[in-house]
């Protein structure tokens, strides 16, 4: 593609000052990794926290790149290493590498929705995946599970929120193959970041907003605008936003000003929802009984195979962002019945030999690990016992917090390490434990969960927090193979000789991630 075209493509302005014989040139590829730039690309430097992305701008031109754009470029034609290179300014690179990235690749899938807040992201765009798979779509989630979605073999690795050039690739791949329908997972990093605004987004959900990431951000309300952005700057007006209207007041308060002013269709879910109301939530042995309540009108009461409130939360966000009219909301809320579980988001695992259950989840924030007690509670006919740490070289403010949480809502606590990465973990359990003096302190996992495990009685509910479907454990920059699911099998198989262990189901193991 000829460099002002890719540009206007983009509407990103190039400068008239540009001559013919620059405009016309055309243009290879777009990279900001410098080592992935190739003969007659296109360079942006990205400032990173510790290094100036200028710095690699001889590497990407020694590696073939022609055009170069960074924050304090001089606009003109100028020589390095011997090679005349166009040398563009950009007031925002991270936004031009993503509207560029976006133009280069060309086409997306016509539907794409985003779903951010602080927890059920992944969960929620994989029920958005079923859903729309169950409606007759191809369709295809990304984010922290990768790409998952059914008979593709395309490979992204797991990050909430990819990089804007493989993710631009990605889409337009998704389209190649008729996927028109994908389910996005948007970080606030990927939002402060600018990754997702190249992305042609046509709905985008709000799930809640709690502490995380203050290492990141700071303080709760830059937190909480990077994650509004996805509202403000990146859904094109008109666009449908989904929200649960059970959030914080505050943020609630915020995304309605901003639907009405950018003439957002909003739909709001949850017991506060008008759109999609949970009107109650009954727990089963192995499920829940949802009474429903679209547009004012009551639908007849279906069966989820899922237990905890959190599920329904996020079953509701997936299908308020997923109907196109009353009659396909009406459709797709008696499909929810047919609903499979997430990996590693509240995944019954096995019953053990004295029958309790034993159960995984991703909780790593002292929100997530209430609601995913809160929602564990009502299935335990006898106690609740939750293992669980915190992760090193991450925001040490809510190690004490999940410690109280874990302390308030379970009757047994067992604290132990959780990628405790360079810190020491002795030192991580000790700030957890402040917050619960009485929990029993275990520092190896394996160990941790086989004792919470084989002393589980009838009746006990068991969760091993914080890895979900992550399968290793990070000390000192090493991942060593550590998976919660497999290994609560190993020491149930090892305790009775592997006989009458109840497998999990429920789960969706066949769409492993692509
Ligand atoms: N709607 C919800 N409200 C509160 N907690 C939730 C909700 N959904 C899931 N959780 C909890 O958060 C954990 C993570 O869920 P999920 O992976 O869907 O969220 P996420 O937003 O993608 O997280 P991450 O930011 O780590 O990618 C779950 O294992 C569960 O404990
Ligand atoms: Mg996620």
């Amino acid at each position: 593609m000829q460099l002002q075209e890719l540009f206007k493509q983009a509407r990103v302005t190039l400068p008239s000052s540009v001559k013919p014989e620059w405009a016309g040139r055309t243009v290879s590829g777009v990279t900001s990794d410098s080592r992935l730039a190739s003969l007659n690309s296109l360079f942006v430097a990205i400032d990173g926290a510790a290094v100036n992305g200028a710095t690699f701008v001889p590497q990407a031109v020694a590696k073939g790149a022609a055009i170069v754009m960074s924050h304090h470029g001089p606009n003109a034609v100028t020589t390095i290493a011997g090679r005349d290179i166009l040398h563009l300014a950009s007031a925002n690179p991270r936004r031009d590498l993503a509207l560029l990235a976006a133009a280069f690749y060309g086409a997306q899938p016509a539907e794409i929705a985003a779903i951010t807040g602080t927890n059920g992201k992944t969960s929620t765009a994989d029920f958005l995946r079923q859903i729309w798979m169950m409606q007759g779509f191809r369709s295809a989630s990304i984010g922290t599970l990768g790409l998952v979605s059914k008979g593709l073999d395309l490979r992204l690795p797991p990050l909430t929120t990819p990089d804007p050039v493989k993710l631009a690739e990605t889409l337009h791949e998704l389209k190649t193959r008729r996927v028109d329908h994908v389910a996005l997972e948007a970080s606030s990093h990927g939002l402060d970041q600018f990754r997702l605004d190249g992305v042609r987004l046509t709905r985008a959900g709000f799930s809640n907003l709690t502490r995380d990431h203050l290492d990141y951000h700071h303080t709760l309300d830059a937190y909480r605008d990077a994650k509004l952005r996805l509202f403000r700057e990146v859904l094109p007006t008109g666009g449908v936003a989904a929200i649960n209207a059970d959030m914080d007041s505050e943020t609630l308060a915020i995304l309605k000003d901003i639907a009405t002013s950018r003439a957002l269709a909003l739909r709001t879910v949850g017991m506060g929802g008008e759109t999609l109301r949970l009107v109650s939530a009954t727990p089963l042995p192995t499920g829940q009984r949802l009474k429903l309540c679209l547009n004012g009108e009551m639908l007849d009461d279906i069966t989820i195979p899922l237990i905890g409130r959190v599920q329904v939360d996020n079953i509701l966000l997936a299908a308020a962002l997923a109907w196109d009219d009353e009659d396909s909301a009406r459709q797709i809320c008696q499909g929810l019945t047919q609903l499979q579980g997430v990996r590693g988001r509240c995944e019954f695992v096995a019953t053990s030999h004295h029958g309790a259950s034993i159960f995984v989840d991703y909780a790593h924030t002292p929100d997530a690990l209430g609601h995913v007690l809160q929602s564990l509670r009502p299935h335990a006919r006898h106690r609740l016992t939750v293992i669980f740490g915190a992760g090193g070289n991450r925001d040490q403010g809510k190690r004490p917090l999940m410690g109280q949480i874990a302390a308030r809502y379970a009757d047994q606590c067992i604290v132990t390490d959780d990628n405790p990465r360079d810190e020491d973990p002795a030192t991580i359990r000790r700030a957890v434990m402040q917050g619960c003096p009485d929990a029993t302190e275990i520092g190896d996992r394996h160990t941790a969960i086989a004792h919470a495990v084989l002393h589980a009685e009838a009746g006990d509910i068991v969760v091993v927090t914080g890895k979900g479907h992550e399968t290793g454990q990070i000390i000192k920059g090493a991942v060593h193979p550590f998976d919660d699911a497999a290994v609560i099998r190993e020491i149930l198989t090892a305790a009775q000789g592997g006989s009458d262990i109840e497998a999990a189901n429920g789960v969706n193991a066949h769409d492993t991630p692509g």
